[in-house]
């Protein structure tokens, strides 16, 4: 199949702040943009050429389909049936069948375990035989950011997980990792690779609070962590940008934790680090244009998330970041400020990126006032 021409309308799936950041790229690349979420808010419809309001369905999902030439999506929980109805309509990437895999955390872990890819023992978690203390207890469906978690130290914790269990879950052994990382790549369609330089993470209560790239790993780890993200890659078939996390355990060892078939909170700092953005080579890989150079363009880079706790006494005092070389704001244009939800982030590019993660939380200490 051709390249998606400029001047066609590239259609996500999905509204939030990572449809808007990769319809922001699709725009600079020519396209028009069409976006469908339940919200007429939401952060991609804000942005688009195109904005349909109406819930994740087919009904939909099939209008954004006759108003695109080519679809994407920026949510991996669409229902597989609404995408393999508007598949029949247009090409969409990725394909139907790898967002099936990845939808329910217990078939994402049995692919892996299938093809071998290291992980932590898990199980299903329909009885609470076989668990492996210190445990954590996921929902196997529709949980992110930590949410639909939950975990327990010893057998005296189980009665915790009542809550977490009242919908179908998975058990994980709880890993002593030495640190976080994830690795950002794009796939084409004809199954070229672009690798992002691989980034260090740190959670706070299971949402991403910060990014650096390059992680502070040595460099056969790394080159180890490419290599088994590409490895995924290729099992799955995808098309696109997508996200591998993994845990960097004392001995040097990796655990998958979990895939990601779309661009990444954690590769948000490829948006002014990198030669080309997570979001144009998202673009670049489902239109079928060649992919872009994924390099550092200054050195390293830093990226802090800004969540609604921000909020609490006002607006944040944004001068904080005026004295910060390189520091650049991204907003979502989301209005309700919630504790927990992602408002935006800010990336430090340069010399100064690597004592900002360092500094995170002194400089939200600042914002917040
Ligand atoms: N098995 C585990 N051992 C230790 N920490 C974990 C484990 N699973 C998840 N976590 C922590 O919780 C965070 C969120 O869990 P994750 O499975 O990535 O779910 P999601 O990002 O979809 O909410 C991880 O980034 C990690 O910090
Ligand atoms: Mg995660």
């Amino acid at each position: 199949m051709e390249a998606l021409a400029p001047g066609k309308t590239l259609g996500i799936l999905g509204g939030g702040q990572l449809g808007r950041l990769i319809a922001e790229a699709a725009k600079a690349l020519g396209y028009r943009t069409a976006a469908l979420d339940s919200s007429a808010s939401s952060p991609a419809l804000q942005v688009v050429d195109l904005p349909i309001v109406g819930a994740v369905d087919d009904v939909s999902a099939m209008k954004l389909a006759e108003a695109s030439d080519l679809l994407t999506l920026e949510w991996e929980l669409i229902p597989v049936k609404v995408l393999e109805a508007v598949a029949q309509a247009r090409p969409l990437y990725p394909e139907p069948s790898v967002l099936g895999l990845i939808q329910d955390r217990l078939t994402q872990t049995n692919f892996l375990r299938k093809h071998g890819f290291p992980q932590t023992p898990y199980g299903e978690a329909a009885t609470a035989t076989g668990w492996k203390y210190p445990v954590i207890i996921k929902r196997r469906s529709h949980g992110y950011d930590g949410k639909g978690q939950c975990r327990l130290g010893s057998e005296a914790d189980a009665p915790k997980a009542a809550e977490v269990l009242t919908a179908p879950c998975v058990w994980e052994k709880l890993v002593d990792y030495k640190a976080e990382i994830s690795v950002i790549l794009a796939r084409g369609r004809d199954g070229t690779v672009a690798v992002y330089p691989v980034a260090e993470n740190v959670h706070r209560d299971g949402i991403l609070h910060a990014t650096r790239a390059p992680a502070r790993i040595p460099r056969d780890v790394a080159d180890k962590a490419v290599a088994l993200a590409m490895k995924i890659a290729g099992a799955l078939g995808h098309v696109g940008v997508m996200a591998v996390e993994m845990f960097l355990l004392h001995d040097e060892s990796l655990l998958v934790n979990e895939i990601a078939p779309r661009v990444h909170n954690s590769g948000h700092y490829t948006l002014g680090g990198c030669a080309v953005s997570q979001f144009e080579q998202h673009v670049r890989a489902v239109c079928g244009l060649p992919l872009g150079s994924t390099g550092l363009i200054a050195g390293p880079a830093a990226m802090v998330n800004l969540l609604g706790d921000l909020w609490e006494k006002g607006p944040p005092k944004w001068s904080a970041l005026d004295a910060v070389p390189g520091a650049k704001l991204h907003l979502y244009g989301k209005s309700g400020a919630r504790p927990g939800r992602k408002m935006g982030h800010y990336t430090v590019v340069g010399p100064s990126a690597e004592a900002e993660f360092d500094r995170a939380d002194e400089r939200l200490r600042q914002l917040r006032g």
